[in-house]
Protein backbone atom coordinates (compact mmCIF):
# COMPACT_ATOMS: atom_id res chain seq x y z
CA UNK A 1 0.00 0.00 0.00
CA UNK A 2 1.04 3.39 -0.67
CA UNK A 3 0.05 6.42 0.86
CA UNK A 4 0.33 8.99 -2.29
CA UNK A 5 -0.61 11.95 0.05
CA UNK A 6 -1.04 13.75 3.41
CA UNK A 7 -2.28 16.89 4.60
CA UNK A 8 -1.40 18.08 8.05
CA UNK A 9 -2.97 21.33 9.36
CA UNK A 10 -2.30 22.40 13.04
CA UNK A 11 -0.52 18.97 13.78
CA UNK A 12 2.52 19.24 16.46
CA UNK A 13 4.92 21.98 14.43
CA UNK A 14 3.36 21.11 11.00
CA UNK A 15 0.94 24.42 10.67
CA UNK A 16 -0.34 23.42 7.27
CA UNK A 17 1.24 20.87 5.19
CA UNK A 18 0.82 19.23 1.83
CA UNK A 19 2.26 16.58 0.26
CA UNK A 20 2.46 14.12 -2.44
CA UNK A 21 4.60 11.20 -1.60
CA UNK A 22 5.90 8.97 -3.77
CA UNK A 23 6.09 5.19 -4.08
CA UNK A 24 9.16 3.34 -2.64
CA UNK A 25 11.81 4.95 -0.30
CA UNK A 26 11.42 8.68 0.68
CA UNK A 27 14.47 9.72 2.74
CA UNK A 28 13.58 13.07 5.13
CA UNK A 29 16.54 14.86 6.16
CA UNK A 30 15.94 17.53 9.02
CA UNK A 31 18.38 18.96 11.96
CA UNK A 32 16.84 17.59 15.78
CA UNK A 33 13.85 18.49 16.16
CA UNK A 34 12.49 19.88 12.85
CA UNK A 35 9.35 17.52 12.40
CA UNK A 36 10.64 14.37 11.61
CA UNK A 37 9.21 12.17 14.48
CA UNK A 38 5.95 14.16 14.53
CA UNK A 39 5.90 12.94 10.12
CA UNK A 40 6.00 9.36 10.88
CA UNK A 41 3.47 10.45 14.39
CA UNK A 42 0.83 11.52 11.85
CA UNK A 43 1.38 8.67 9.79
CA UNK A 44 0.71 6.26 12.87
CA UNK A 45 -2.08 7.88 13.88
CA UNK A 46 -3.70 7.01 10.36
CA UNK A 47 -2.51 3.44 11.20
CA UNK A 48 -3.51 2.86 14.87
CA UNK A 49 -5.77 5.84 15.96
CA UNK A 50 -3.27 6.82 18.45
CA UNK A 51 0.14 8.06 19.15
CA UNK A 52 2.64 5.74 20.66
CA UNK A 53 4.22 8.75 22.27
CA UNK A 54 1.86 11.62 23.45
CA UNK A 55 0.45 11.67 26.90
CA UNK A 56 -2.67 13.25 26.11
CA UNK A 57 -3.83 13.97 22.50
CA UNK A 58 -4.36 17.64 23.09
CA UNK A 59 -0.28 17.35 23.04
CA UNK A 60 -0.35 16.77 18.84
CA UNK A 61 -2.22 20.32 18.32
CA UNK A 62 0.08 22.77 17.41
CA UNK A 63 0.35 24.98 20.44
CA UNK A 64 0.53 28.37 18.69
CA UNK A 65 -3.75 27.72 18.21
CA UNK A 66 -4.08 27.24 21.09
CA UNK A 67 -5.60 30.69 21.83
CA UNK A 68 -8.26 29.75 19.86
CA UNK A 69 -11.78 28.84 21.51
CA UNK A 70 -12.04 26.06 18.92
CA UNK A 71 -8.33 24.76 19.01
CA UNK A 72 -7.91 21.51 16.77
CA UNK A 73 -5.70 19.66 14.18
CA UNK A 74 -6.11 17.58 11.00
CA UNK A 75 -4.72 14.74 9.45
CA UNK A 76 -5.54 13.46 5.56
CA UNK A 77 -4.27 10.81 3.75
CA UNK A 78 -5.38 9.37 0.42
CA UNK A 79 -3.96 5.81 0.68
CA UNK A 80 -3.65 3.20 -2.47
CA UNK A 81 -4.62 -0.31 -1.46
CA UNK A 82 -4.82 -3.60 -3.32
CA UNK A 83 -8.63 -2.80 -3.42
CA UNK A 84 -8.73 0.62 -4.11
CA UNK A 85 -8.81 4.21 -2.99
CA UNK A 86 -9.45 5.31 0.60
CA UNK A 87 -9.83 8.87 1.82
CA UNK A 88 -9.09 9.03 5.56
CA UNK A 89 -9.28 12.04 7.76
CA UNK A 90 -9.05 12.72 11.42
CA UNK A 91 -9.79 16.01 13.53
CA UNK A 92 -9.11 16.11 16.98
CA UNK A 93 -10.00 19.38 18.43
CA UNK A 94 -10.38 21.07 22.49
CA UNK A 95 -13.29 23.74 23.66
CA UNK A 96 -10.75 25.68 25.71
CA UNK A 97 -13.15 27.29 28.36
CA UNK A 98 -12.58 30.98 27.86
CA UNK A 99 -11.48 31.53 31.53
CA UNK A 100 -8.55 29.24 30.66
CA UNK A 101 -5.21 29.93 31.89
CA UNK A 102 -4.59 28.06 28.93
CA UNK A 103 -2.53 30.32 26.36
CA UNK A 104 0.26 29.38 24.20
CA UNK A 105 2.77 28.22 26.41
CA UNK A 106 4.50 25.25 25.50
CA UNK A 107 4.09 23.96 29.07
CA UNK A 108 0.79 21.45 29.16
CA UNK A 109 -0.79 21.99 32.25
CA UNK A 110 -2.93 18.56 33.54
CA UNK A 111 -4.91 20.54 35.29
CA UNK A 112 -6.37 22.54 32.41
CA UNK A 113 -6.59 19.28 30.31
CA UNK A 114 -9.48 17.62 32.24
CA UNK A 115 -11.73 20.82 31.49
CA UNK A 116 -10.58 21.06 27.67
CA UNK A 117 -12.04 16.99 26.25
CA UNK A 118 -10.19 16.40 23.42
CA UNK A 119 -12.87 15.11 20.74
CA UNK A 120 -11.86 13.20 17.71
CA UNK A 121 -13.64 12.67 14.20
CA UNK A 122 -12.56 10.41 11.71
CA UNK A 123 -13.35 10.08 8.17
CA UNK A 124 -13.16 7.87 5.72
CA UNK A 125 -14.04 8.35 2.32
CA UNK A 126 -15.86 11.07 3.32
CA UNK A 127 -18.10 9.23 5.86
CA UNK A 128 -17.85 9.51 9.38
CA UNK A 129 -16.95 5.99 11.42
CA UNK A 130 -15.89 5.35 14.73
CA UNK A 131 -11.61 5.14 15.74
CA UNK A 132 -12.10 1.42 15.34
CA UNK A 133 -13.27 1.45 12.07
CA UNK A 134 -9.75 3.36 11.12
CA UNK A 135 -7.38 0.58 12.16
CA UNK A 136 -6.49 -1.34 9.15
CA UNK A 137 -7.28 0.83 6.60
CA UNK A 138 -3.20 1.89 6.77
CA UNK A 139 -0.82 -0.76 7.80
CA UNK A 140 2.37 0.32 9.10
CA UNK A 141 5.37 -1.00 10.90
CA UNK A 142 7.13 2.13 13.12
CA UNK A 143 10.58 1.54 13.56
CA UNK A 144 12.45 3.64 16.25
CA UNK A 145 14.79 4.15 19.03
CA UNK A 146 12.19 3.31 21.20
CA UNK A 147 12.09 -0.44 20.00
CA UNK A 148 14.69 -1.97 22.36
CA UNK A 149 12.42 -1.11 24.97
CA UNK A 150 10.44 -3.95 24.09
CA UNK A 151 12.69 -6.21 24.18
CA UNK A 152 13.95 -5.72 28.12
CA UNK A 153 11.00 -2.83 29.38
CA UNK A 154 7.77 -3.59 31.05
CA UNK A 155 5.83 -6.52 29.76
CA UNK A 156 2.84 -4.13 29.35
CA UNK A 157 5.42 -3.02 25.92
CA UNK A 158 5.61 -6.47 24.69
CA UNK A 159 1.39 -6.83 25.20
CA UNK A 160 1.34 -3.66 22.87
CA UNK A 161 3.69 -4.90 20.71
CA UNK A 162 1.46 -7.94 19.89
CA UNK A 163 -1.61 -5.56 20.53
CA UNK A 164 -0.91 -3.14 17.45
CA UNK A 165 0.08 -6.25 15.29
CA UNK A 166 -3.01 -7.84 16.12
CA UNK A 167 -5.55 -5.25 16.00
CA UNK A 168 -4.16 -4.54 12.57
CA UNK A 169 -5.04 -7.54 10.86
CA UNK A 170 -8.08 -8.31 12.56
CA UNK A 171 -11.12 -6.65 13.86
CA UNK A 172 -12.03 -9.35 15.57
CA UNK A 173 -9.01 -8.89 17.72
CA UNK A 174 -9.52 -5.84 18.41
CA UNK A 175 -13.33 -6.41 19.50
CA UNK A 176 -12.01 -8.46 22.08
CA UNK A 177 -9.23 -6.30 23.40
CA UNK A 178 -11.60 -3.66 24.19
CA UNK A 179 -14.50 -6.46 25.04
CA UNK A 180 -12.53 -7.61 27.30
CA UNK A 181 -11.03 -4.18 29.02
CA UNK A 182 -14.37 -3.28 29.11
CA UNK A 183 -15.40 -6.41 31.56
CA UNK A 184 -11.92 -6.14 33.60
CA UNK A 185 -12.79 -2.77 34.52
CA UNK A 186 -16.24 -4.16 36.02
CA UNK A 187 -14.55 -7.07 37.53
CA UNK A 188 -12.15 -5.33 39.30
CA UNK A 189 -14.44 -2.60 40.54
CA UNK A 190 -16.87 -6.05 41.85
CA UNK A 191 -13.60 -7.71 43.45
CA UNK A 192 -13.18 -3.95 45.52
CA UNK A 193 -17.19 -4.11 46.24
CA UNK A 194 -16.99 -7.95 47.52
CA UNK A 195 -13.56 -6.93 49.50
CA UNK A 196 -15.40 -3.82 50.84
CA UNK A 197 -18.26 -6.25 51.46
CA UNK A 198 -20.51 -4.31 49.34
CA UNK A 199 -21.10 -7.05 47.11
CA UNK A 200 -20.87 -10.86 47.44
CA UNK A 201 -18.80 -13.55 45.76
CA UNK A 202 -21.93 -14.95 43.68
CA UNK A 203 -21.93 -11.55 41.75
CA UNK A 204 -18.88 -13.08 40.17
CA UNK A 205 -19.79 -15.63 38.37
CA UNK A 206 -21.18 -13.95 35.35
CA UNK A 207 -17.75 -11.62 34.99
CA UNK A 208 -16.11 -14.89 35.47
CA UNK A 209 -17.71 -16.37 32.04
CA UNK A 210 -17.50 -12.64 30.30
CA UNK A 211 -14.01 -12.26 31.03
CA UNK A 212 -12.97 -16.16 30.23
CA UNK A 213 -14.84 -16.04 27.06
CA UNK A 214 -13.14 -13.14 25.56
CA UNK A 215 -9.59 -13.67 27.21
CA UNK A 216 -9.57 -16.93 25.84
CA UNK A 217 -10.09 -15.56 22.62
CA UNK A 218 -7.31 -13.54 23.30
CA UNK A 219 -5.09 -15.85 24.43
CA UNK A 220 -5.12 -18.07 21.33
CA UNK A 221 -5.08 -15.11 18.90
CA UNK A 222 -2.30 -14.10 20.87
CA UNK A 223 -0.58 -17.73 21.14
CA UNK A 224 -1.08 -17.87 17.24
CA UNK A 225 0.47 -14.35 16.14
CA UNK A 226 3.59 -15.39 18.66
CA UNK A 227 4.19 -18.52 16.58
CA UNK A 228 4.26 -17.05 13.42
CA UNK A 229 5.79 -14.40 14.42
CA UNK A 230 8.46 -16.47 15.94
CA UNK A 231 8.87 -18.21 12.71
CA UNK A 232 10.06 -15.32 10.80
CA UNK A 233 11.77 -13.65 13.69
CA UNK A 234 14.21 -16.43 14.04
CA UNK A 235 15.09 -16.45 10.67
CA UNK A 236 15.84 -12.84 10.40
CA UNK A 237 17.85 -13.08 13.96
CA UNK A 238 20.19 -15.22 12.19
CA UNK A 239 21.09 -12.99 9.44
CA UNK A 240 21.51 -10.52 11.89
CA UNK A 241 23.32 -11.30 14.57
CA UNK A 242 26.70 -11.75 13.66
CA UNK A 243 27.07 -15.51 14.86
CA UNK A 244 23.81 -16.88 13.55
CA UNK A 245 21.91 -16.72 17.19
CA UNK A 246 18.61 -18.62 17.65
CA UNK A 247 15.97 -17.10 18.67
CA UNK A 248 13.02 -18.14 20.80
CA UNK A 249 9.59 -16.32 21.82
CA UNK A 250 7.95 -17.60 25.08
CA UNK A 251 5.03 -16.95 25.46
CA UNK A 252 4.12 -17.03 29.27
CA UNK A 253 0.71 -17.03 29.63
CA UNK A 254 -0.83 -16.19 33.55
CA UNK A 255 -3.08 -19.12 32.52
CA UNK A 256 -1.02 -21.86 33.12
CA UNK A 257 -1.27 -24.15 30.37
CA UNK A 258 0.60 -27.35 29.51
CA UNK A 259 1.76 -26.83 26.01
CA UNK A 260 2.12 -23.78 23.51
CA UNK A 261 0.15 -24.29 19.98
CA UNK A 262 -2.82 -26.68 22.05
CA UNK A 263 -4.73 -23.42 20.57
CA UNK A 264 -8.05 -24.74 20.71
CA UNK A 265 -10.85 -21.75 23.03
CA UNK A 266 -12.08 -24.13 25.07
CA UNK A 267 -9.30 -26.13 26.15
CA UNK A 268 -7.76 -22.58 27.34
CA UNK A 269 -11.24 -21.37 28.79
CA UNK A 270 -11.73 -24.67 31.20
CA UNK A 271 -8.14 -23.51 32.37
CA UNK A 272 -9.01 -20.02 32.39
CA UNK A 273 -12.05 -21.32 34.90
CA UNK A 274 -10.05 -23.15 37.19
CA UNK A 275 -6.72 -20.48 37.43
CA UNK A 276 -9.76 -17.82 38.37
CA UNK A 277 -11.28 -20.53 40.80
CA UNK A 278 -7.52 -21.21 42.33
CA UNK A 279 -7.06 -17.05 42.85
CA UNK A 280 -10.52 -15.88 43.55
CA UNK A 281 -9.46 -15.67 47.39
CA UNK A 282 -6.17 -13.65 46.78
CA UNK A 283 -8.05 -11.73 44.08
CA UNK A 284 -10.65 -10.53 46.61
CA UNK A 285 -8.09 -9.61 49.27
CA UNK A 286 -6.03 -7.30 46.40
CA UNK A 287 -9.22 -5.80 44.96
CA UNK A 288 -8.13 -6.89 41.28
CA UNK A 289 -8.07 -9.41 38.37
CA UNK A 290 -4.85 -11.62 38.87
CA UNK A 291 -5.41 -13.75 35.51
CA UNK A 292 -5.48 -13.50 32.30
CA UNK A 293 -4.20 -11.43 28.99
CA UNK A 294 -3.71 -8.23 30.88
CA UNK A 295 -1.18 -10.11 32.91
CA UNK A 296 0.60 -12.07 30.20
CA UNK A 297 4.13 -12.03 29.59
CA UNK A 298 6.45 -12.73 26.05
CA UNK A 299 10.01 -13.51 26.22
CA UNK A 300 13.03 -13.68 24.18
CA UNK A 301 15.14 -16.24 24.53
CA UNK A 302 18.44 -16.17 22.29
CA UNK A 303 21.56 -19.35 22.99
CA UNK A 304 19.12 -20.30 26.05
CA UNK A 305 19.15 -16.63 27.31
CA UNK A 306 16.71 -14.18 28.17
CA UNK A 307 17.96 -11.47 26.36
CA UNK A 308 15.58 -9.53 28.30
CA UNK A 309 17.24 -9.81 30.81
CA UNK A 310 20.62 -10.60 30.14
CA UNK A 311 20.86 -9.54 26.97
CA UNK A 312 24.06 -7.04 25.82
CA UNK A 313 22.32 -3.73 23.95
CA UNK A 314 23.60 -4.80 20.57
CA UNK A 315 21.93 -8.46 21.11
CA UNK A 316 18.45 -6.81 22.09
CA UNK A 317 18.52 -4.59 19.35
CA UNK A 318 19.06 -7.49 16.97
CA UNK A 319 16.11 -8.99 18.43
CA UNK A 320 14.26 -5.88 18.03
CA UNK A 321 15.18 -4.99 14.57
CA UNK A 322 13.87 -8.71 13.53
CA UNK A 323 10.89 -8.59 15.83
CA UNK A 324 10.53 -5.05 13.89
CA UNK A 325 10.63 -6.65 9.92
CA UNK A 326 8.83 -10.35 11.12
CA UNK A 327 5.77 -7.79 12.54
CA UNK A 328 6.05 -6.02 8.68
CA UNK A 329 6.41 -9.29 6.63
CA UNK A 330 3.94 -11.09 8.48
CA UNK A 331 1.38 -8.20 8.10
CA UNK A 332 1.58 -8.45 4.46
CA UNK A 333 1.66 -12.13 4.26
CA UNK A 334 -2.14 -11.89 6.26
CA UNK A 335 -3.08 -8.63 4.50
CA UNK A 336 -2.14 -8.90 0.89
CA UNK A 337 -0.98 -5.03 1.12
CA UNK A 338 2.31 -4.51 1.88
CA UNK A 339 2.49 -2.45 4.58
CA UNK A 340 4.13 1.47 4.75
CA UNK A 341 7.12 1.24 6.63
CA UNK A 342 8.36 3.94 9.01
CA UNK A 343 11.95 4.23 10.06
CA UNK A 344 12.62 6.76 12.52
CA UNK A 345 16.30 7.81 12.87
CA UNK A 346 17.07 4.38 13.47
CA UNK A 347 19.94 3.91 11.36
CA UNK A 348 22.63 5.67 13.42
CA UNK A 349 22.75 3.91 16.13
CA UNK A 350 23.15 0.45 14.21
CA UNK A 351 26.22 -0.77 12.87
CA UNK A 352 26.70 -0.90 8.83
CA UNK A 353 26.70 -4.69 8.68
CA UNK A 354 22.84 -4.50 10.26
CA UNK A 355 22.09 -0.75 8.42
CA UNK A 356 22.72 -2.66 4.86
CA UNK A 357 20.36 -5.79 6.06
CA UNK A 358 17.81 -3.48 6.92
CA UNK A 359 17.87 -1.06 3.92
CA UNK A 360 18.11 -4.30 1.97
CA UNK A 361 14.99 -5.33 3.54
CA UNK A 362 13.23 -2.62 3.51
CA UNK A 363 13.87 -2.49 -0.32
CA UNK A 364 11.18 -4.78 -1.40
CA UNK A 365 7.83 -2.99 0.59
CA UNK A 366 6.35 -0.34 -1.64
CA UNK A 367 6.31 2.43 0.89
CA UNK A 368 9.27 3.22 2.96
CA UNK A 369 9.42 6.37 4.63
CA UNK A 370 13.02 7.03 6.49
CA UNK A 371 14.14 9.98 8.46
CA UNK A 372 17.83 10.64 9.30
CA UNK A 373 19.78 13.42 10.53
CA UNK A 374 22.77 12.56 8.26
CA UNK A 375 22.43 11.21 4.15
CA UNK A 376 25.86 10.22 5.38
CA UNK A 377 24.18 6.95 6.81
CA UNK A 378 23.07 5.73 3.22
CA UNK A 379 25.58 4.47 0.58
CA UNK A 380 25.16 6.60 -2.61
CA UNK A 381 23.53 4.05 -4.91
CA UNK A 382 20.59 3.34 -1.91
CA UNK A 383 20.21 7.87 -1.88
CA UNK A 384 20.16 8.10 -5.84
CA UNK A 385 17.07 5.46 -5.66
CA UNK A 386 15.26 7.42 -2.94
CA UNK A 387 12.78 10.52 -3.12
CA UNK A 388 14.66 13.07 -0.99
CA UNK A 389 13.34 15.65 1.28
CA UNK A 390 14.26 18.78 3.68
CA UNK A 391 12.69 18.87 7.06
CA UNK A 392 12.80 22.42 8.45
CA UNK A 393 10.72 23.78 11.50
CA UNK A 394 7.54 21.73 10.10
CA UNK A 395 8.13 22.36 6.41
CA UNK A 396 9.13 20.31 3.83
CA UNK A 397 11.07 20.58 0.44
CA UNK A 398 12.53 18.60 -1.96
CA UNK A 399 15.99 18.24 -1.26
CA UNK A 400 19.16 18.33 -3.89
CA UNK A 401 22.33 16.94 -3.34
N1 LIG B 1 1.84 20.58 19.85
C1 LIG B 1 2.94 21.12 19.32
N2 LIG B 1 2.89 22.32 18.72
C2 LIG B 1 3.98 22.88 18.16
N3 LIG B 1 5.19 22.29 18.16
C3 LIG B 1 5.31 21.09 18.73
C4 LIG B 1 4.20 20.44 19.33
N4 LIG B 1 4.63 19.25 19.81
C5 LIG B 1 5.94 19.17 19.53
N5 LIG B 1 6.37 20.28 18.89
C6 LIG B 1 7.72 20.59 18.44
O1 LIG B 1 8.13 19.64 17.50
C7 LIG B 1 9.54 19.53 17.58
C8 LIG B 1 9.97 18.09 17.64
O2 LIG B 1 9.70 17.53 16.46
P1 LIG B 1 10.22 16.08 16.15
O3 LIG B 1 9.45 15.64 14.98
O4 LIG B 1 10.20 15.22 17.35
O5 LIG B 1 11.73 16.40 15.78
P2 LIG B 1 12.79 15.54 15.00
O6 LIG B 1 12.96 16.22 13.66
O7 LIG B 1 14.03 15.67 15.83
O8 LIG B 1 12.29 14.16 14.90
C9 LIG B 1 10.01 20.19 18.84
O9 LIG B 1 10.71 21.35 18.49
C10 LIG B 1 8.75 20.49 19.56
O10 LIG B 1 8.88 21.68 20.24
MG1 LIG C 1 12.99 12.47 15.93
Amino acid sequence: MIITHLSLTNFRNYVSLDIDLPPHISIFQGDNAQGKSNLLEAITLLATSKSPRAKTEKELINWSTFDNELAACRISAVVERNSGKISLDIALGSRVPSNSTFHSSPQINEDTHHHSPVYKRIKINGIPRRATDLIGQVNGVAFSVHDIDVIGGEPALRRRYLDILGCQIDPQYLHNLQRYQRVLWQRNRLLRQISDKQATEDELSFWDNELVYTGSHITVQRDHLINQIESIARRIHKELSSANDSLMLAYNSSIHREARGDALVEATADIYHASLQSSRQREIVRGTTLVGPHRDELRFISEDVDIGIFGSRGQQRTVALALKLAEASYMWSKTGDYPVLLLDDILSELDSRRREHILESVARYQQVLITTTDLDHFNPGFVEHAALYDVVAGSIGLLTV
